[in-house]
């Protein structure tokens, strides 16, 4: 993989959301739902990341699209999102909304719920040219045909532009969703848990086909995901988030085999797998509740559960290391094991 060009280089990314209270609105408490994360996205790769609820994958995932300053006027965005578009560097963390509009089209989002995520007014015909009129300046008859051959690739029929959300299965709500994060061409697609509100049977075909899509048209992936072994199959490489950190990072199959971090090896124990390696290995279950990224313990986040925990453990927020060649571990005791 060391010839794919990185597309993006995602360093020391902080995004925190200010809590106002009390009559005079004063800042109360910040959410540090992303807190200092680095990894990098190549061309033609897909990154896995996975962990717990609240985490803070969606909130990556947005910061990547650049749509959080939309969204939350008030959000707090440090570090950098530096993309490599044809040779040209361009932060989004940075950039005013003006520049951003120029590079928007470059990067889309495909969400977890397809009935929630199309607007049930808008025929599909609608919802895929959306992005064409809002980034291209193709004529209407330009559109249908890009709409039709767009639905063509996803494995719908181009007769079906017409019809409604309502009128389509879950699994085919979801091809309507990537036939429109396709529509312009981007670099890269993220992909919010893509396929875990579909049924198992449905699953496999849509990442089936976000694959060969992938392999067609060469853009990049950032697949968010609970479960690992959805990930383990459709990544290059996988980053394992905890409370707003990323704790490991590294060649899928090398962080599903031989996970280094306490947490990813209790996240990965709890996959169920017919995998003859992992046999000999049991279950293992962690004590207590993820603390709230509104009050984080100082230091390693995953301190408070860690079965590895020691007194240093609350200095300081473990950096990412590389423990292996490419193998990225946030964990200095875990080092210091393995040295020894
Ligand atoms: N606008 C916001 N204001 C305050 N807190 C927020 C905001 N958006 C997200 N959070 C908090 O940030 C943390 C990370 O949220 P995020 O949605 O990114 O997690 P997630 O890993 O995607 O979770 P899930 O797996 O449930 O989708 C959560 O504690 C969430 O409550
Ligand atoms: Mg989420």
């Amino acid at each position: 993989m060391s010839d794919k060009q990185k597309l993006v280089d995602v360093k020391n990314l902080k995004v925190h959301f200010p809590l106002f209270g009390g009559v005079l609105s004063r800042r109360v408490a910040t959410v540090k739902a992303v807190d200092g994360i680095s990894f990098s996205i190549k061309r033609k790769e897909t990154i896995g990341l996975v962990g717990e609820s609240g985490c803070g994958k969606t909130t990556v995932g947005r910061a990547l699209v650049a749509i959080l300053r939309q969204l939350y006027p008030d959000v707090e965005i440090d570090g950098s999102i530096t993309y490599n578009f044809n040779g040209k560097s361009v932060d989004f963390a940075r950039l005013k909304p003006r520049e951003l509009r120029k590079y928007r089209s470059k990067v889309q989002m495909i969400f977890q719920d397809p009935f929630a995520s199309l607007n049930p007014r808008m025929t599909v015909a609608q919802i895929i040219s959306e992005p064409l009129q809002l980034h291209t300046k193709m004529n209407d008859s330009e559109m249908k045909d890009r709409v039709g051959w767009l639905l063509d690739k996803v494995g719908l029929q181009p007769e079906q532009a017409y019809r409604y959300p309502h009128e389509f299965s879950g699994g085919q709500r979801q091809r309507v969703g990537i036939a429109r994060a396709l529509a312009t061409n981007p670099d890269l697609i993220i992909c919010d848990e893509p396929v875990s509100a579909l049924d198992v049977s449905i699953q496999a075909q849509v990442i089936n086909l976000m694959m060969d899509l992938q392999e067609e048209f060469g853009m990049s992936y950032l697949f968010i995901a609970h479960d690992l072994s959805v990930v383990e199959h459709i990544a290059d490489r996988i980053a394992v988030m905890y409370l707003g950190n990323v704790v490991e990072f590294g060649e899928s199959s090398t962080v599903y085999y031989d996970p280094r971090h306490p947490y990813s090896k209790a996240l990965l124990s709890a996959v169920p797998r017919p995998d003859p390696h992992r046999q000999r290995e049991s279950r293992i279950v962690l004590e207590g509740d993820v603390p709230t990224p509104l009050n984080k313990p100082s230091g390693c986040g995953f301190r408070t559960r860690c079965p590895l925990a020691e007194k240093s453990c609350a200095e300081e927020i473990p950096v990412l290391e590389e423990h292996a060649l490419e193998h990225w571990v946030a964990c200095p005791i875990v080092k210091e094991k393995n040295a020894g």
